[in-house]
């Protein structure tokens, strides 16, 4: 714990804290933000971290990361090193990245390509399916390799989403949301993509605030230029903002997608998942500066370029914009309870090329200025909600409803997930 965290040390222990924090999410307001140490006391962070990120289904990559068989990512939920690899079947599969000797690390870079995976430690060798296949004879006669097979973490994927789970035993259900983002996802040909450009960026912030700053659109007037030159602030018909001419125009589009067979219903699998396909500001195409074609080769199937974007929500850790020539999805790590860090990937065709088909530094403009923008929101939220002068102030029903339903989402996930074990 460094200095500045034991400013925000509000608890005395960690069994103190976790009856403080079934006190504060079951005596909060639903309509008002959360009561300080939620946004940055240590041992709640802490809470969280064993509640929601080491138990609920997370975002990691895309399946087209992983490519060929030995293509493996890491990445790090909070403490756990996590290493996904696309085994020898052509299978993805995830486990802790931990070597069962004594612990080192195993893979330590974020990406790479192995036939078999060697502990840089002593050399202790696994195949793709976490075998352990080599330990040096030193290991004495008795020793069983059998007994040292690298620990699974679950690991499923669909619609080019890879999603992990470190609960010890059955996961939370997720095949439901799992199938529609496999429908959804269908006209992409997610196979066929990859990763043109990615940025990552380190947030003064508390997680929750910068998942809070994504679920509405109310701060977008005051501080996305970029991004309001093509995105409405709204995303569903049913918002007060929209207006007669654009719900017209919903119904166009709308008719459009179904003659291509471009899903668009709008779908929700309970508070944690959401899926909306919504059209841009009419005229514009897809999330540039001038709302034109970012790349050459629309993506998949797609042959109509106004396909607006698909939002997609995965709680705790994800929302993305499916569009019909790029998609750029992000990924949420809490790293401390002031620290997040944010992820951004743009994907085009796999064809595309950089350069003739594509300018990476368009890809990313739009997104590039809002993730700063937002950063810059979110750690100012922060530094206020550090301040004496802080108190739970009142979201707006109409236009923060996404804040509101995260916060239930999160409040519960604690709480249930707390009852089952620790609280
Ligand atoms: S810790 Fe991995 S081989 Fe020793
Ligand atoms: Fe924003």
């Amino acid at each position: 714990m460094n200095e500045y965290d034991l400013l925000n040390l509000t608890y005395n222990s960690m069994e103190e804290a976790r009856r403080q924090m079934v006190r504060l999410l079951e005596e909060r307001s639903r309509t008002y933000s959360l009561p300080r140490p939620l946004y940055n006391d240590p041992l709640l962070f802490r809470i969280d971290m064993e509640e929601v990120f080491e138990k609920e289904w997370l975002f990691v990559g895309m399946t087209c990361e992983l490519p060929a068989k030995g293509d493996y990512m890491t990445v790090e939920i909070g403490q756990n090193p996590v290493l996904i690899v696309r085994d020898r079947d052509g299978e993805i599969q995830a486990f802790h990245n931990v070597c069962r000797h004594r612990g080192s690390r195993l893979c330590t870079k974020a990406s790479g390509k192995v036939a078999t995976l060697t502990c840089p430690y002593h050399q202790w060798t696994y195949d793709l399916k976490g075998n352990l296949i080599f330990a040096s004879p030193e290991m004495g006669e008795n020793f069983d390799r059998n007994e040292y097979g690298l620990k699974p973490v679950h690991c499923k994927t669909a619609g080019g989403f890879i999603f992990v789970c470190l609960r010890h035993g059955e996961p939370p259900a997720i095949d439901d949301f799992l199938s529609a983002l496999a429908e959804y996802m269908e006209p992409y040909d997610m196979e066929n993509t990859k990763v043109a450009t990615e940025s990552t960026l380190e947030e003064q912030a508390n997680w929750k605030l910068v998942i809070e700053n994504n679920r509405e659109c109310y701060h977008c007037s005051g501080s996305h230029p970029e991004l309001l030159r093509t995105l409405l602030e709204w995303d569903d018909t049913t918002d007060p903002r929209a207006t007669p001419e654009f719900l017209e125009h919903c119904e166009r589009q709308a008719q459009s997608w179904d003659r291509e067979g471009i899903p668009h219903r709008h779908l929700e699998v309970g508070l944690r998942n959401r899926i909306v396909r919504m059209p841009l500001k009419e005229g514009t195409q897809v999330m540039t500066m001038d709302g034109k074609p970012a790349c050459r080769k629309t993506l998949g199937r797609v042959q109509n370029r106004e396909l607006g974007s698909m939002r997609i929500l995965h709680l705790p850790n994800s929302w993305n914009h499916m569009q019909s020539d790029h998609l750029i999805v992000f990924r949420v790590l809490p790293v401390s309870a002031q620290k997040t860090l944010v992820t951004t990937k743009w994907l085009v065709h796999k064809d595309a090329v950089e350069g003739e088909d594509y300018e990476v530094e368009r890809l990313r403009q739009v997104w590039d200025a809002t993730n700063r923008q937002d950063r810059d929101l979110a750690e100012e939220n922060q530094r206020g909600i550090n301040s004496l002068g802080y108190e739970p102030g009142p979201y707006s029903e109409t236009y923060e409803f996404g804040v509101i339903n995260f916060l239930d989402w999160y409040a519960e996930t604690v709480l249930n997930n707390g009852k089952q074990g620790r609280f």
